[in-house]
Order: structure tokens, then C-alpha cells, then sequence
């Protein structure tokens, strides 16, 4: 590895609520839940904090409202060493929220308020540039205005950064304006949404992202949950497997997986490979319940990831 990956995320930070219950109620209904988590969250911090813990500088860029909440997310960022420079309070403004509802098979239904997320603009892209020109890679998600995206792909693009867009929650936008990044990387209910193929099974996925690619995306990775992730280019596509766990919560697995990447490919690592890794950091994510507080710090996947190669051997 050459030097520290410098990744920046312009995106989302919300507070999770998040309810584990055996039943969830009809209309009308009250049902006693099995327990209650808070946490920090947001796709877009979630993504910065599992690029800092597997290693990387981490530059946020982002808006939080004059709440608690708000206070409480920029200490949080601070906490783990993440430049918090181009985090801003939106006076009046709510912090973004999440209420996350989670099945007994780990599976979770998220709501989310964006609050102060709504209010980050191109502007604020900008504002930032000084910083955003000494970085690697910049990460962008959906849970902000559709228009600061387009800003900061472009800004990428002009600049010679890698760019990875992940398109959650997945929205109706404009393709042409995303085209521009590195990689594109949606779930499986994200990539069936945007190209109206569906995605049940590996085979499905290959002709999912052969229409994404169709639609002018260079590279696209296409997360599959417990199937692993699939790869693809002009050259082909790859599975890539995923990794047997116990999972108690699948929240911000996602997000585990785009951070990780990010640190993987700015280190250097094969693109295979560095999928490969991103898909045990977000298994391992998945066994351990709530969102940026179930990452692994970059020691623990380490030595998870050379146990399992020792195995497999
Ligand atoms: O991807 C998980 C995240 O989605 C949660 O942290 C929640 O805040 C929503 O943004």
C-alpha cells in the first residue's frame, strides 16, 4: 500500500430507532416489541465510518439539524478522527432520522425522515473543494438532494477522482447525470427499481447489470444480500460469493460494504478481491446488532479474513 486512503462521503447521517419485534402491527394494531436500540446512522455515514475503522482518512461532508441529534452526530464523527470541517447545523432544521423495524431472521424495513440531509446543496459541495480535491474516492448516496449528486459526480470526474454511487434508497433520477462515476453499486431491490429487471437470482443479476452497464455505466457491483455481490464491465461480469455467518441484523450491511470497498480499491487490492473482502466486512457487519456500532475495526476483519482463508486451504 502506497499511502493512508483518503476517502470523502457527501451524504446522509441520520439517528437510527431501531425495534426488534417477532410481529409487526396492522392498522390499528398495538404489539409489544422484543427490544429497542439507538444509534448513529444515515447511508452516508455509516459508509464513512466503516472507511475509517478498516483504515482510511475520512472527510465528511454533510448537514444535521439544531438538535440533540445533530450535537450528537458531529461528536460521533469526531470520535473516530473523521474531518468534520464540512459538517454543518441547519439552524431550525431536524436532524435526518430512521425509525428501523427488524424481523427475528435479521431482515429490516427502514423509514427515513431526511430532515437537515434535504438541505445539503451543490453549494456546499463547493464549499468543501479544497479538501474534496486531496482525496481518493468520493462516496455519494441517495438520502440527499438529487442535484448536489449530479455536482459532486461531475466534480469528481473533472478532478480525477474515483466516484461510487449507491443509489439507496433507490429514486427516480437521471441516469445520464451518474454516468460519470467509477462505479455504480446498487442492492437488489435498488437495481431491479432503476432497470426493471428483476434480481432473484445470480443469473438475473448478470442481466440486471448488463442493462445497467447498457445505460452507460462504466462499472457496476450489485449487492445480493446472503447470494454475495456480482461484478460487471464491458469485459463480463463475476460472482463473487458470499460468506457463510450468523446474522442477528442486516442494517447498514450496505453501507458496510460501500466503505470497505472504497478503503480495499484505494489500497490498491484487485478489484475481485477487494469485492470479495468488502462482502466478509459486511457479513461479519450482520452478525452484531445496530448499524455503524456492528463494523468491525480493521484488526478484528483481518484476522476473520485470514482464519477463513487458513480453512479454506
Ligand atoms: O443503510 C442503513 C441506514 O439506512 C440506516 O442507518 C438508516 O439511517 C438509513 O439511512
Amino acid at each position: 500500500m502506497a499511502s493512508t486512503p483518503r476517502i470523502a462521503v457527501v451524504g446522509s447521517a441520520n439517528t437510527d430507532l431501531i425495534t426488534f419485534s417477532d410481529a409487526f402491527p396492522r392498522a390499528g394494531e398495538t404489539l409489544f416489541g422484543k427490544s429497542f436500540d439507538l444509534g448513529f446512522g444515515g447511508k452516508g455515514a455509516n459508509q464513512a465510518i466503516a472507511a475509517r475503522l478498516c483504515g482510511a482518512e475520512v472527510v465528511m461532508v454533510a448537514k444535521v439539524g439544531s438538535d440533540l441529534f445533530g450535537e450528537a452526530t458531529i461528536k460521533n464523527f469526531a470520535s473516530f478522527g473523521i474531518d468534520t470541517t464540512h459538517v454543518q447545523v441547519v439552524q431550525g432544521a431536524s436532524t435526518g432520522v430512521a425509525p428501523i423495524f427488524v424481523e427475528p431472521n435479521g431482515q429490516n424495513r427502514i423509514i427515513v425522515v431526511k430532515g437537515a440531509n434535504d438541505r445539503l446543496l451543490p453549494a456546499d459541495v463547493d464549499a468543501a473543494a479544497a479538501l474534496l480535491r486531496g482525496v481518493d474516492t468520493i462516496i455519494l448516496q441517495f438520502e440527499i438532494p438529487l442535484a448536489t449528486i449530479y455536482h459532486a459526480v461531475r466534480f469528481a470526474r473533472a478532478h480525477g477522482i474515483r466516484c461510487i454511487v449507491n443509489p439507496a434508497p433507490a429514486l427516480p433520477a437521471n441516469l445520464a447525470e451518474l454516468t460519470g462515476a467509477d462505479y455504480f453499486i446498487p442492492n437488489e431491490t435498488e437495481a431491479e427499481l432503476i432497470t426493471g429487471h428483476p434480481v432473484h437470482t445470480v443469473e438475473e443479476a448478470g442481466a440486471c447489470a448488463a442493462a445497467l452497464l447498457q445505460k452507460g455505466f462504466r462499472r457496476v457491483v450489485l449487492t445480493l444480500g446472503a447470494r454475495g455481490s456480482l461484478v460487471a464491465d464491458a469485459a463480463g461480469s463475476v460472482h463473487v460469493p458470499p460468506f457463510a455467518v450468523a446474522t442477528v441484523d442486516t442494517t447498514g450491511a450496505g453501507d458496510a460494504f460501500i466503505g470497505s470497498l472504497a478503503v480495499f480499491l484505494a489500497e490498491g487490492a484487485q478489484e475481485k478481491d477487494a469485492v470479495a473482502r468488502a462482502n466478509l466486512y459486511a457479513a461479519l457487519s450482520t452478525t452484531r446488532v445496530g448499524t455503524q456500532k456492528s463494523f468491525p475495526k480493521r484488526a478484528d476483519f483481518e484476522a476473520e479474513w485470514t482464519r477463513r482463508a487458513q480453512q479454506a486451504r
